[in-house]
């Protein structure tokens, strides 16, 4: 099995992660911290709650992290995740409460009490990680390995024209994150899955025309371009229905930005990734991230050949086959 942290920013496409690793037999979540980013942190701790409940693990642990970035005030984007992070579709809240730990705590303690064993997964802001490194500085060492959706580095950014949202919302933390791993042995080196690969995979309805059918249910509404906005579906199983409009929000925001009628899958290719990191084509390179430019804030910018003259601090992912991902997406969630 694989044991894991997860810090998330629910977030449509968190929620298909977090979905595709409920519906993971390997993975053996230990706990779900929850970032501010797409919505406030205490909407995410709410959606992650939910969503969980929904998705049949109301047992899993889920905390709430820092309500904002190291620096200043925490930005977030209902226009990419709609006004509760999960686009058109509406959870019913949870009944149950909040650990009484933070995210920062959770990270540390569950990590010290299984050393080299935890995976973590970060597929937002990294805000909560840096601050349990300030906690427990030995964290890379503790961890089996880190994987984290963020960045763009031969590719344009999606925040602003050269940085990636979540390294964005808090470049601090994600510096703080890639110079703590720069002492950290090469087997501990975080994986880190940004733009220039997710953005290669495009969902497209009939993407998720083919997960509907694997999971043996087909709303009837099913994302069609044409369906009215804002539509709610009415069939399906519960899970599908949740996820479909969802989906549907996410679609036409990437239409609106001259993507096309598709979603990228961000966060749940750092999901997979975590739990099978042969999935990626990487590469060995020290990362940085710019802080003071006035252009560039939170662009991440990395050293492939050695010329700073400092060690590497990450692998990063270059590519991937979208069709392999794809498959397994679909027969994973489907099979939920
Ligand atoms: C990242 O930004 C968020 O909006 C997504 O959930 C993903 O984690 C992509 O840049
Ligand atoms: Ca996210």
């Amino acid at each position: 099995t694989v044991p894991l942290i997860l810090d998330v920013d629910t977030g449509i496409d968190d929620a298909l992660a977090l979905l595709y690793l409920v519906s993971s037999p390997e993975a053996e979540i230990l706990t779900v911290a929850s970032t501010g980013g797409n919505v406030p942190t205490a909407q995410v701790a709410a959606n992650n709650l939910a969503w969980l409940d929904l998705c049949g693990r109301p047992d899993v642990e889920v905390t709430l992290g820092s309500e904002v970035p190291l620096v200043g005030e925490l930005r977030t984007t209902e226009d990419t995740h709609g006004p509760q992070g999960l686009g058109y579709a509406e959870l019913a809240p949870s009944t149950r409460s909040l650990a009484h730990r933070d995210s920062a705590t959770a990270w540390v303690e569950v990590a010290r009490a299984r050393p080299g064993e935890v995976v973590g997964l970060v597929t937002g802001p990294l805000t909560n990680l840096a601050l349990a490194l300030r906690l427990e500085p030995e964290l890379p060492t503790l961890l089996r390995r880190l994987v984290v959706m963020g960045g763009a580095f031969n590719h344009p950014g999606n925040t602003t024209p050269k940085s990636e949202w979540n390294v964005s919302v808090d470049p601090e933390a994600a510096k703080a994150v890639f110079d703590a791993f720069s002492a950290a042995p090469p087997e501990r080196r975080p994986l880190v899955c940004p733009l220039d690969v997710t953005e290669t995979l495009e969902m497209t309805p009939e993407h998720v025309r083919r997960l509907a059918e694997a999971a043996g249910s087909l709303p009837a509404e099913l994302l069609s371009e044409d369906d009215p906005v804002g539509r709610r579906s009415r069939t399906g199983n519960p899970v599908l229905r949740v996820l479909v409009d969802a989906i549907r929000f996410y679609m036409e925001f990437h239409r609106e930005h001259g993507h096309g009628y598709i979603a990228h899958m961000h966060d749940p290719f750092a999901a997979a990734v975590a739990l099978d990191p042969t999935l990626a084509r990487t590469r060995r390179a020290t990362v940085d991230v710019e802080l003071t430019g006035t252009l560039t804030r939170g662009c991440t910018v990395a050293d492939w050949s050695g010329m700073w003259g400092r060690p590497a601090n990450a692998d990063v992912a270059v590519s991937t086959d979208p069709d392999a991902f794809f498959d397994l997406l679909i027969e994973r969630v489907g099979a939920h």
